[in-house]
């Protein structure tokens, strides 16, 4: 068995066989792979939380309207881009809400669920688990909060502020060299998480492939969002990953940063 795993690593190197190729092909779905019955799914996701409870901090309640929208789906597919120029704008909680349900709410209660009685969301998900978290930071250019970092809470319709305080200079040292900027000129930034053992437990190594997957169904959604909003949206990949994950405070390991985006005013 060592021998084995000792073959296969020097064949790794010997070869150069890059880390994703490997990857790939150890998280492609063979014939003769097994699988859980219902059964045994649901008893693994009943010892899963749903959503982090963050059981000390107080639930904020979100507004249950949403943002007015006057454009058209197409128009807000077509005139999707990265804003042009990053500026801040002060966002009503409506907007905020908006973007964040458009993001990862709760759409349906799927009560006749024979297996498990947990809510669905506005995005698809492998199995329904529904593996990210979502955490926010905004320096005081949201009506109403506090400057902070924030945790959605989407069975609540409501956010917790978790960690209180201006982090600017923190996060901008997370980002890549070219665009530290960005925390002071967004209105806020959001960080998609990933608790991958909510999807790994059920779909193993593809199970990883479908969370980053699952944030990608997410952050269109957020770019959509804030295009019928006429607000501006950048997708963020530069980030040094270890330095958002300790700002967070979540492990790195279990559970990472996987995507970020940054909203702003429109242009
Ligand atoms: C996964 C991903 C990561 C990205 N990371 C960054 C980033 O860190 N900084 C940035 O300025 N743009 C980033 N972008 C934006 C792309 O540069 C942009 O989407 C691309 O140039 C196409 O332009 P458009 O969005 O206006 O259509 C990222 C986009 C994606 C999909």
């Amino acid at each position: 068995m060592i021998e084995k795993f000792w073959q296969q690593a020097e064949l790794a190197i010997e070869t150069n066989t890059p880390s994703w190729e490997l990857f790939h092909e150890s998280s492609k779905t063979g014939h003769y792979d097994g699988g859980f019955t219902n059964e045994q799914v649901v008893e693994e996701m009943n010892n899963l939380y749903e959503t982090f409870p963050y059981k000390q901090f107080e639930m904020i309640p979100l507004p249950t309207t949403f943002a007015p929208v006057e454009k058209s789906f197409l128009d807000t597919i077509m005139g999707r881009k990265t804003a042009s120029e990053i500026k801040v704008q002060k966002l009503t909680l409506e907007e905020l809400r908006t973007i964040l349900h458009c993001g990862y709410g709760v759409t349906r209660d799927n009560k006749d669920n024979e297996y498990i009685e947990r809510t669905l969301r506005t995005v698809p998900s492998g199995g329904a688990l529904y593996p990210l978290e979502l955490y926010f930071y905004t320096n005081n250019n949201i009506e109403g909060l506090k400057s902070g970092i924030y945790h959605y809470v989407p069975g609540e319709n409501a956010v917790q502020l978790i960690r209180e305080g201006n982090f600017d200079d923190e996060i901008s040292e997370s980002l890549v060299s070219f665009q530290p900027h960005l925390v002071y000129d967004c209105s806020f930034l959001l960080f998609i998480t990933a608790v991958f053992n909510r999807s790994v437990f059920k779909y193993k190594d593809k199970g990883y492939r479908f969370t980053l997957f699952e944030a990608g169904h997410v952050a269109q959604n957020v770019n959509l969002a804030a295009t019928a909003l006429d607000l501006g949206v950048i997708n963020i990949g530069g980030y040094h990953d270890r330095m958002v994950d300790r700002f967070l405070k979540i492990d790195g390991l279990n559970h990472s940063t996987i995507y970020m985006n940054g909203i702003c005013a429109g242009n």
